[in-house]
Protein backbone atom coordinates (compact mmCIF):
# COMPACT_ATOMS: atom_id res chain seq x y z
CA UNK A 1 0.00 0.00 0.00
CA UNK A 2 1.23 3.46 -1.04
CA UNK A 3 1.49 6.42 1.41
CA UNK A 4 -2.33 7.20 2.66
CA UNK A 5 -3.70 10.78 4.19
CA UNK A 6 -7.42 10.52 5.39
CA UNK A 7 -8.79 13.99 4.30
CA UNK A 8 -12.41 14.73 6.03
CA UNK A 9 -14.66 16.75 6.87
CA UNK A 10 -16.16 16.37 10.06
CA UNK A 11 -17.04 12.48 10.57
CA UNK A 12 -16.18 10.23 13.36
CA UNK A 13 -16.39 7.49 10.28
CA UNK A 14 -13.35 9.52 8.80
CA UNK A 15 -10.92 9.17 11.76
CA UNK A 16 -11.93 5.55 12.53
CA UNK A 17 -11.07 4.49 8.55
CA UNK A 18 -7.42 6.92 9.54
CA UNK A 19 -7.34 4.30 12.71
CA UNK A 20 -8.22 1.54 10.88
CA UNK A 21 -5.50 1.96 7.90
CA UNK A 22 -3.03 3.49 10.15
CA UNK A 23 -2.34 6.58 8.85
CA UNK A 24 -2.75 10.45 8.79
CA UNK A 25 -5.98 12.09 9.22
CA UNK A 26 -6.30 15.44 8.56
CA UNK A 27 -9.05 17.95 8.79
CA UNK A 28 -10.82 20.04 6.48
CA UNK A 29 -11.45 23.57 7.04
CA UNK A 30 -14.51 25.01 5.74
CA UNK A 31 -16.24 28.87 6.27
CA UNK A 32 -19.09 29.99 5.06
CA UNK A 33 -20.16 33.12 3.97
CA UNK A 34 -23.61 34.97 4.71
CA UNK A 35 -24.84 34.58 1.19
CA UNK A 36 -24.13 30.68 2.18
CA UNK A 37 -20.95 30.47 -0.32
CA UNK A 38 -18.07 28.29 1.18
CA UNK A 39 -15.08 28.33 1.28
CA UNK A 40 -12.43 25.09 1.54
CA UNK A 41 -8.79 24.38 3.35
CA UNK A 42 -7.15 21.69 2.51
CA UNK A 43 -3.82 20.55 3.80
CA UNK A 44 -0.97 21.09 1.58
CA UNK A 45 0.77 17.29 3.18
CA UNK A 46 -1.85 16.28 0.34
CA UNK A 47 1.16 16.95 -2.56
CA UNK A 48 2.56 14.07 -3.80
CA UNK A 49 0.18 11.43 -1.86
CA UNK A 50 -2.50 9.40 -2.49
CA UNK A 51 -5.77 10.66 -0.59
CA UNK A 52 -8.64 9.12 0.42
CA UNK A 53 -11.21 11.68 1.14
CA UNK A 54 -13.82 10.53 3.46
CA UNK A 55 -16.86 12.92 2.97
CA UNK A 56 -20.07 11.81 4.84
CA UNK A 57 -23.60 13.10 2.79
CA UNK A 58 -26.87 14.27 5.52
CA UNK A 59 -29.58 16.70 5.34
CA UNK A 60 -28.58 19.44 3.16
CA UNK A 61 -27.34 16.99 0.52
CA UNK A 62 -26.22 19.01 -2.04
CA UNK A 63 -24.33 21.66 0.32
CA UNK A 64 -22.44 18.33 1.23
CA UNK A 65 -21.66 17.51 -2.07
CA UNK A 66 -20.25 20.34 -2.92
CA UNK A 67 -18.13 20.14 -0.72
CA UNK A 68 -17.40 17.10 -1.69
CA UNK A 69 -16.41 18.62 -5.27
CA UNK A 70 -14.11 21.79 -3.66
CA UNK A 71 -12.29 19.38 -1.72
CA UNK A 72 -11.53 16.75 -4.27
CA UNK A 73 -10.77 20.13 -7.11
CA UNK A 74 -8.25 21.82 -4.36
CA UNK A 75 -6.90 18.62 -3.32
CA UNK A 76 -5.87 17.52 -7.13
CA UNK A 77 -4.49 21.77 -7.70
CA UNK A 78 -2.54 21.06 -4.80
CA UNK A 79 -0.85 17.79 -6.72
CA UNK A 80 -2.35 14.63 -4.99
CA UNK A 81 -0.83 11.70 -6.75
CA UNK A 82 -4.55 9.86 -6.37
CA UNK A 83 -8.15 10.21 -4.94
CA UNK A 84 -10.17 8.01 -3.42
CA UNK A 85 -13.48 9.59 -2.65
CA UNK A 86 -15.47 7.69 -0.25
CA UNK A 87 -18.93 9.14 -0.23
CA UNK A 88 -20.49 6.24 2.66
CA UNK A 89 -24.16 7.03 1.49
CA UNK A 90 -24.39 8.01 -2.41
CA UNK A 91 -26.69 10.90 -2.86
CA UNK A 92 -28.70 10.56 -6.31
CA UNK A 93 -28.59 7.01 -6.65
CA UNK A 94 -32.18 6.82 -6.76
CA UNK A 95 -32.60 9.06 -9.30
CA UNK A 96 -31.00 6.31 -12.07
CA UNK A 97 -33.90 7.08 -14.84
CA UNK A 98 -35.77 9.59 -16.14
CA UNK A 99 -38.79 8.69 -14.69
CA UNK A 100 -41.24 11.66 -16.26
CA UNK A 101 -40.68 13.32 -19.28
CA UNK A 102 -37.51 16.33 -19.42
CA UNK A 103 -36.54 14.86 -16.17
CA UNK A 104 -32.91 14.73 -15.11
CA UNK A 105 -31.02 11.66 -14.92
CA UNK A 106 -29.11 12.97 -11.64
CA UNK A 107 -27.07 9.81 -10.90
CA UNK A 108 -25.42 10.23 -13.84
CA UNK A 109 -24.85 14.39 -13.70
CA UNK A 110 -23.08 13.54 -10.22
CA UNK A 111 -20.86 10.72 -11.78
CA UNK A 112 -19.71 12.89 -14.60
CA UNK A 113 -19.01 15.63 -11.55
CA UNK A 114 -16.78 13.25 -9.70
CA UNK A 115 -14.76 12.03 -12.73
CA UNK A 116 -13.92 15.31 -13.35
CA UNK A 117 -12.23 15.69 -9.80
CA UNK A 118 -11.18 11.72 -8.35
CA UNK A 119 -10.42 8.85 -9.51
CA UNK A 120 -12.42 6.04 -7.83
CA UNK A 121 -15.44 6.06 -5.74
CA UNK A 122 -16.04 3.94 -2.71
CA UNK A 123 -19.35 3.10 -0.66
CA UNK A 124 -21.47 1.35 1.23
CA UNK A 125 -24.42 -0.40 0.10
CA UNK A 126 -25.47 2.16 -2.70
CA UNK A 127 -29.21 1.68 -4.08
CA UNK A 128 -29.24 -0.55 -7.08
CA UNK A 129 -32.67 -1.58 -7.48
CA UNK A 130 -32.56 -0.61 -11.28
CA UNK A 131 -29.04 -0.94 -12.06
CA UNK A 132 -25.97 -2.87 -11.86
CA UNK A 133 -23.24 -1.31 -9.38
CA UNK A 134 -20.95 -0.80 -12.86
CA UNK A 135 -24.26 0.76 -14.46
CA UNK A 136 -24.61 3.32 -11.90
CA UNK A 137 -22.24 6.51 -12.01
CA UNK A 138 -21.26 4.87 -15.11
CA UNK A 139 -18.42 7.05 -15.94
CA UNK A 140 -16.24 6.11 -12.85
CA UNK A 141 -14.83 3.32 -10.79
CA UNK A 142 -17.32 2.74 -8.56
CA UNK A 143 -16.48 -0.01 -4.98
CA UNK A 144 -19.96 -0.91 -3.28
CA UNK A 145 -18.78 -2.34 -0.52
CA UNK A 146 -21.36 -4.88 1.52
CA UNK A 147 -22.79 -3.54 5.02
CA UNK A 148 -23.52 -6.83 5.71
CA UNK A 149 -21.02 -8.15 7.87
CA UNK A 150 -20.67 -5.06 9.60
CA UNK A 151 -24.82 -5.81 10.73
CA UNK A 152 -24.23 -9.08 10.86
CA UNK A 153 -21.54 -9.01 14.02
CA UNK A 154 -24.09 -6.77 15.83
CA UNK A 155 -26.45 -9.05 15.50
CA UNK A 156 -24.62 -11.94 15.61
CA UNK A 157 -25.55 -12.95 19.37
CA UNK A 158 -29.42 -12.54 19.00
CA UNK A 159 -31.69 -15.64 19.56
CA UNK A 160 -34.66 -16.99 16.97
CA UNK A 161 -33.99 -13.98 14.30
CA UNK A 162 -36.27 -13.35 11.71
CA UNK A 163 -34.87 -10.76 9.09
CA UNK A 164 -37.66 -9.08 6.94
CA UNK A 165 -37.43 -7.44 3.89
CA UNK A 166 -39.60 -4.88 3.58
CA UNK A 167 -39.38 -4.34 -0.32
CA UNK A 168 -37.98 -6.37 -3.11
CA UNK A 169 -35.14 -3.75 -3.20
CA UNK A 170 -34.45 -5.03 0.26
CA UNK A 171 -34.23 -8.83 -0.69
CA UNK A 172 -30.83 -9.22 -1.65
CA UNK A 173 -29.52 -7.81 1.49
CA UNK A 174 -31.78 -9.89 3.34
CA UNK A 175 -30.38 -12.87 1.68
CA UNK A 176 -27.20 -12.31 2.21
CA UNK A 177 -27.51 -11.67 6.20
CA UNK A 178 -30.10 -14.17 6.58
CA UNK A 179 -27.01 -16.72 5.03
CA UNK A 180 -24.13 -14.94 7.44
CA UNK A 181 -26.48 -15.40 10.31
CA UNK A 182 -27.79 -18.50 9.40
CA UNK A 183 -31.37 -17.34 10.27
CA UNK A 184 -35.06 -17.21 8.93
CA UNK A 185 -35.67 -14.30 6.38
CA UNK A 186 -39.41 -13.35 5.13
CA UNK A 187 -39.95 -11.08 2.01
CA UNK A 188 -43.00 -8.53 2.17
CA UNK A 189 -44.28 -6.69 -0.74
CA UNK A 190 -44.32 -3.07 -1.20
CA UNK A 191 -46.28 -0.57 -3.25
CA UNK A 192 -45.25 2.75 -3.21
CA UNK A 193 -48.14 5.44 -3.87
CA UNK A 194 -45.80 8.43 -3.40
CA UNK A 195 -43.22 10.17 -1.69
CA UNK A 196 -44.84 9.99 1.60
CA UNK A 197 -46.97 6.82 1.09
CA UNK A 198 -46.70 3.14 0.72
CA UNK A 199 -48.70 0.24 0.95
CA UNK A 200 -46.96 -2.92 2.55
CA UNK A 201 -48.39 -6.53 2.23
CA UNK A 202 -47.47 -10.03 3.50
CA UNK A 203 -46.11 -12.31 0.47
CA UNK A 204 -46.58 -15.42 2.53
CA UNK A 205 -47.81 -16.51 5.60
CA UNK A 206 -45.42 -17.24 8.23
CA UNK A 207 -45.22 -18.17 12.06
CA UNK A 208 -44.20 -14.55 13.39
CA UNK A 209 -44.96 -14.89 17.32
CA UNK A 210 -42.34 -15.06 19.50
CA UNK A 211 -39.47 -14.40 17.44
CA UNK A 212 -36.64 -11.35 17.27
CA UNK A 213 -37.64 -9.62 14.24
CA UNK A 214 -35.59 -7.40 12.42
CA UNK A 215 -36.63 -5.36 9.44
CA UNK A 216 -33.58 -4.40 6.95
CA UNK A 217 -33.74 -1.89 4.54
CA UNK A 218 -30.75 0.02 2.92
CA UNK A 219 -32.45 3.64 3.25
CA UNK A 220 -34.61 5.04 5.98
CA UNK A 221 -35.76 8.09 4.33
CA UNK A 222 -39.56 9.02 5.92
CA UNK A 223 -39.81 5.87 7.84
CA UNK A 224 -42.68 5.16 5.66
CA UNK A 225 -41.86 2.08 4.42
CA UNK A 226 -40.68 1.09 8.22
CA UNK A 227 -43.88 2.50 9.39
CA UNK A 228 -46.13 0.49 7.57
CA UNK A 229 -43.90 -2.55 7.67
CA UNK A 230 -43.91 -2.57 11.96
CA UNK A 231 -47.32 -2.10 11.48
CA UNK A 232 -48.32 -4.62 9.54
CA UNK A 233 -45.82 -7.38 11.60
CA UNK A 234 -47.29 -5.90 14.63
CA UNK A 235 -51.38 -7.05 13.44
CA UNK A 236 -49.90 -10.59 12.24
CA UNK A 237 -48.33 -11.05 16.37
CA UNK A 238 -45.14 -9.76 16.21
CA UNK A 239 -43.57 -8.96 19.51
CA UNK A 240 -40.35 -7.38 19.37
CA UNK A 241 -39.05 -5.27 16.20
CA UNK A 242 -36.06 -3.87 15.39
CA UNK A 243 -35.91 -1.50 12.71
CA UNK A 244 -32.60 -0.89 10.61
CA UNK A 245 -31.50 0.85 8.01
CA UNK A 246 -27.96 1.40 6.67
CA UNK A 247 -28.29 5.28 5.53
CA UNK A 248 -30.59 6.44 7.91
CA UNK A 249 -31.97 9.67 7.15
CA UNK A 250 -34.61 10.07 9.58
CA UNK A 251 -36.40 13.02 8.07
CA UNK A 252 -39.03 15.05 9.49
CA UNK A 253 -40.81 13.19 12.46
CA UNK A 254 -39.46 9.44 11.42
CA UNK A 255 -38.33 8.50 14.53
CA UNK A 256 -40.89 9.13 16.41
CA UNK A 257 -43.37 7.80 14.07
CA UNK A 258 -41.34 4.72 13.82
CA UNK A 259 -41.72 4.27 17.56
CA UNK A 260 -45.34 5.29 18.08
CA UNK A 261 -46.01 2.17 15.06
CA UNK A 262 -44.07 0.20 17.78
CA UNK A 263 -40.19 -0.40 16.74
CA UNK A 264 -38.54 -1.07 19.64
CA UNK A 265 -34.75 -0.62 18.66
CA UNK A 266 -34.37 1.96 15.64
CA UNK A 267 -30.69 1.38 14.10
CA UNK A 268 -28.63 2.70 11.47
CA UNK A 269 -25.18 2.03 10.45
CA UNK A 270 -22.67 5.63 10.58
CA UNK A 271 -22.39 6.14 7.17
CA UNK A 272 -24.78 8.78 8.11
CA UNK A 273 -24.14 9.65 11.45
CA UNK A 274 -26.87 10.26 14.06
CA UNK A 275 -27.87 9.07 18.07
CA UNK A 276 -28.63 5.72 15.74
CA UNK A 277 -25.51 4.80 14.19
CA UNK A 278 -25.21 1.95 16.34
CA UNK A 279 -22.88 -0.21 13.50
CA UNK A 280 -19.84 0.92 12.46
CA UNK A 281 -18.67 0.44 9.00
CA UNK A 282 -15.34 1.90 9.17
CA UNK A 283 -13.46 -1.14 9.14
CA UNK A 284 -15.16 -2.43 5.93
CA UNK A 285 -14.21 0.53 4.35
CA UNK A 286 -10.49 0.44 4.88
CA UNK A 287 -10.55 -3.23 3.95
CA UNK A 288 -11.87 -2.01 0.63
CA UNK A 289 -8.97 1.08 0.39
CA UNK A 290 -6.57 -1.32 1.45
CA UNK A 291 -8.13 -3.42 -1.80
C1 LIG B 1 -36.64 2.42 -1.67
O1 LIG B 1 -36.75 1.65 -2.58
C2 LIG B 1 -35.63 2.29 -0.58
O2 LIG B 1 -35.03 1.02 -0.56
C3 LIG B 1 -36.25 2.55 0.77
O3 LIG B 1 -37.23 1.56 1.01
C4 LIG B 1 -36.87 3.90 0.81
O4 LIG B 1 -35.96 4.88 0.36
C5 LIG B 1 -37.35 4.22 2.20
O5 LIG B 1 -37.98 5.45 2.16
P1 LIG B 1 -39.02 5.86 3.28
O6 LIG B 1 -38.31 5.73 4.61
O7 LIG B 1 -39.33 7.30 2.96
O8 LIG B 1 -40.20 4.97 3.16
Amino acid sequence: MGEFMIVVGESELAKNIANSLGVDYCEIMSTQFPDGEISICVPEEVKGNEVVLVQSIKENVNSYLIKLFFTAYTARDLGAKKIIAVIPYLVYARQDARFHPGESVSSNIVGRLLKDCVDEVITIEPHLHRNKTEDIFKQIPLNAVSAVQSIGGYLQNRESLLLVAPDKGAQDLVKNLSDFLNCEYLFLKKQRIDNHTVDIKLSEDKEIKHKEIVVLDDIISTGGTMKNTVKLLQEKGAENIICIGIHGLFIGNCVQALSEAGANEIISTNTINSEHSKIDVSGAIAEAVKK
